[in-house]
């Protein structure tokens, strides 16, 4: 009764995990929220009742047409040129993600994706029949494999700027190596990119997308980690070949998304309101990930490794002792301790003992504890 493709439909582990983490008295480290403290403060009474009014109403597939606007000036400020009429507006980042699978993945398409790669994007991938090949990029990008497998491929899924789960944020130079290789094959490249600006110690690299001459491309971000995930916005930017199939997708889809959400961002992009609210949160995240860095070197260090992440919200952290990190997490969670086993961001299914660890929901005082209480459970492991 149910399509063929239901059978390749997994579940977000991250989501049932989230719903364990939610239980009083749990630590987690597993999910990617924002600190609640820095979820954005809105009034809603502020805005003027016949705008809000109006928002109500049926609107344009492609978004807001001011919002499209601010968003392109934004992205044009970094060194992507685009024009308003690229950019597509989405109920967050996720539905770019499920949009772009639509357009470019029949059953066996083969897509390249990050080894380890944001595991909601392999859920969609997967979803719609995808041959998944591997691109490794936890100890840097593999050149060499992206050469070998760019000419089999049709897309490559990337997320270069504080990856997650890997919190690696591709070079200058990386990206100018694989925009090149990109367009010796005309391989489209899908960039996604929620993370650019939770920048802890220097500002991020220009998108890759922007080193592109030819090759066909769609660029995302979002406003989940920036301002707040339940508004459900996020945007993407499309090579002019690609929108008007992206904007068919789209009304398929939904017809169009929120517009109280779009206008709430609109007067916070318009007012100039968005760097300064980052600029104020960004202390308390450089904070947390420090608080959670001091913690791995106390606790950790007979056990794992890790890099600093510079920015994004995780550490990817590669266990010397642990070969099923799956069942660490179950020891974890009847610990009370949430974490990401690795083998889930694994487009290979292989497991190579890393763990995803989130430092922004918890404060620094849980951080210690939750720490403590992980090299407790290797311990008893
Ligand atoms: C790499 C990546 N892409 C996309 C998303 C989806 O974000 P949203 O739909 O909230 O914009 C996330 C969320 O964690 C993510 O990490």
């Amino acid at each position: 009764m149910l399509a063929r493709r239901i059978e390749r439909l997994t579940s977000s582990l991250v989501r049932d995990i989230l719903a364990v983490a939610q239980q009083p008295g749990v630590i987690s480290f597993a999910g990617g929220l924002p600190a609640s403290e820095a979820l954005l403060s809105l009034d809603l009474a502020a805005l003027p009742a016949d705008v809000v009014k109006s928002a109500l109403q049926y609107g344009p597939s492609e978004g807001e047409t001011q919002l499209r606007e601010l968003i392109a000036q934004r992205m044009q400020a970094i060194g992507l040129d685009c024009s308003a009429a690229q950019v597509l507006i989405l109920n967050g980042s996720q539905q770019g993600i499920d949009l772009v699978s639509k357009l470019m993945i029949d059953e066996g398409t083969p897509v390249l994706v990050e080894e380890p790669a944001y595991l909601a994007a392999l859920q969609s991938f997967r979803l719609l029949g995808a041959d998944l090949r591997t691109l490794p990029i936890a100890d840097g990008v593999d050149l060499k494999a992206l050469a070998e497998r760019l000419p089999e491929v049709t897309m490559a899924y990337l997320t270069p700027t504080f990856q997650n789960p890997s919190g690696y944020c591709y070079s200058q130079a990386e990206r100018q190596a694989v925009a090149a290789l990109l367009d010796t094959h005309g391989t489209c490249l899908f960039e996604d990119d929620p993370y650019r600006e939770l920048a802890y110690d220097t500002p991020a690299p220009a998108p890759l997308v922007s080193h592109l001459t030819s090759a066909p491309w769609v660029y995302q971000g979002s406003f989940s980690k920036t301002l707040a995930p339940g508004l459900r916005l996020g945007y993407l930017i499309a090579h002019p070949d690609l929108m008007p199939h992206l904007v068919r997708l789209k009304q398929a889809a939904d017809l169009h998304s929120n517009r109280l959400s779009q206008l709430i961002v609109t007067q916070i992009l318009a007012n100039d309101q968005l760097d300064p609210h980052l600029a104020a949160v960004l202390p308390l995240y450089r904070q947390r990930r420090d608080a959670m860095a001091n913690a791995l070197a106390t606790h950790l260090s007979p056990y794992a490794t890790w890099s600093l992440p510079s920015g994004g919200l995780f550490f990817w952290v590669k266990l010397n002792t642990v070969d099923d990190t799956l069942a660490l997490m179950r020891a974890a969670l009847a610990q009370k301790l949430a974490i990401m086993p690795g083998v889930a961001f694994m487009a290979s299914n292989q497991d190579d003992g890393a763990i995803r660890l989130n430092f922004s929901h918890a404060n620094p005082e849980q951080i210690q504890i939750g720490i403590a209480r992980l090299a407790q459970i290797l311990r008893d492991f």
